[in-house]
């Protein structure tokens, strides 16, 4: 079964296509905004649906020409539903049904944050269960996975998300938007010494960035270099989320762990779970660099296995902003 799956739910208009029945994306094109909210420092939404509306078919055809098939060919339509930006879902949704509609072919809504949990799996078979560590601009959660569907949570952010504070504090020290690619790089050139930041406190496995990006500011009123308090925040936002990670295998005792999202990208947080996996003797999961920011593949991939066991959505079905898992 040939897939297009579609996500325009933040700032990256992305079309992917998969053949479901061999395991294979074909294509996975994103075509990247930043550039237009980069003055902004963060996503304008109305400009993210403006720009996707002039992208989407570009990026659909380049979709189709490099997976080398025909709009004939696509036999199911997956797109994120759920959760995002609402002018910027509606565009992907909306493109979605058309392509449904015309070819008479069956359509599925994904949730976001579904598609990013397996996005370590693609092109392979998930092994259940395992924790994952989902770690976006508007996510910070640890999941434990028992199946598809099947998923019990165990922590989330109170606060900002983790991509939320590095864009923030990105920001703050004028390094421009997305925050993390910028933070991460300064990081890897840094060899002074790092500045201590207190922890922030939340409970169990629930995390906090709030007080984290205060004490920043707090840091450049005080004049430090700026590459010396953005590698420091790097430290300790990694050293953090690692913490809370292994308290939580050591407490539900699991032995496979993933990590998803834009910020699963970073190098140290990367870099410290291959030690831990080492130390632990973890089974570690970790997405391809293409799949961790938003992409239609994941989509594709959650899609297809979502249509096989749930059967299609109705051409009503709609976007929304908000949802849970
Ligand atoms: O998953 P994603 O592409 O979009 C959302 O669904 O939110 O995540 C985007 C976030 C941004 O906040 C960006 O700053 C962060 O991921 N990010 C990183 C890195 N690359 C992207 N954060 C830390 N280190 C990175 N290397
Ligand atoms: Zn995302």
């Amino acid at each position: 079964m040939i897939v297009l799956g579609i996500d325009t739910s933040c700032d990256d208009t992305s079309i992917a296509v998969y053949n479901g029945k061999e395991n294979r994306m074909l294509s996975n094109i994103v075509s990247s905004q930043y550039q237009f909210h980069q003055e902004f420092g963060g996503v304008v939404p109305e400009i993210a649906a403006r720009k996707h509306a002039e992208n989407i078919d570009i990026v659909f055809n380049e979709a189709l020409k490099v997976a080398g098939i025909e709009v004939s060919d696509i036999e199911l339509v997956a797109v994120t539903r759920t959760p995002g930006l609402l002018p910027a879902l509606l565009v992907g949704v909306t493109f979605g049904k058309g392509i449904a509609y015309w070819r008479e072919i069956p359509l599925k809504g994904v949730h976001h944050i579904e598609a990013h949990i397996f996005s370590p799996f693609i092109g392979k078979v998930p092994e259940f269960p395992f924790l994952s560590l989902v770690v976006s601009g508007g996510h910070t959660l640890i999941v434990l996975v028992e199946g598809l569907g099947k998923y019990k949570l165990i922590g989330k952010t109170l606060d900002d998300a983790v991509g939320e504070a590095y864009d923030k504090v990105a920001k703050m020290l004028g390094l421009g938007y997305p925050g993390g690619p910028v933070i991460d790089k300064i990081y890897k050139n840094y060899d002074g010494d790092f500045i201590d930041l207190p922890k922030p406190r939340a409970p169990q496995f629930n995390f906090s960035f709030s007080g984290l990006k205060t004490a920043v500011r707090r840091l450049i009123e005080k004049g430090y270099p700026v590459e010396q308090v953005a590698a420091s925040f790097q430290k300790t936002a990694i050293e953090y989320l690692t913490g809370k990670l292994k308290k939580a295998i050591k407490e539900l005792k699991v032995k496979k762990v993933a990590i998803a999202g834009g910020v699963s990208a970073n190098s140290l947080l990367r870099e410290s779970l291959k030690i831990m996996q080492v130390e632990k003797n973890l089974n570690l999961f970790l997405p391809e660099m293409e799949f961790t920011s938003d992409n239609g593949a994941m989509v594709a991939y959650v899609g297809y296995r979502k249509f096989l066991i749930e059967g299609e959505d109705s051409l009503s079905m709609n976007a929304i902003a908000r949802s849970s898992l």
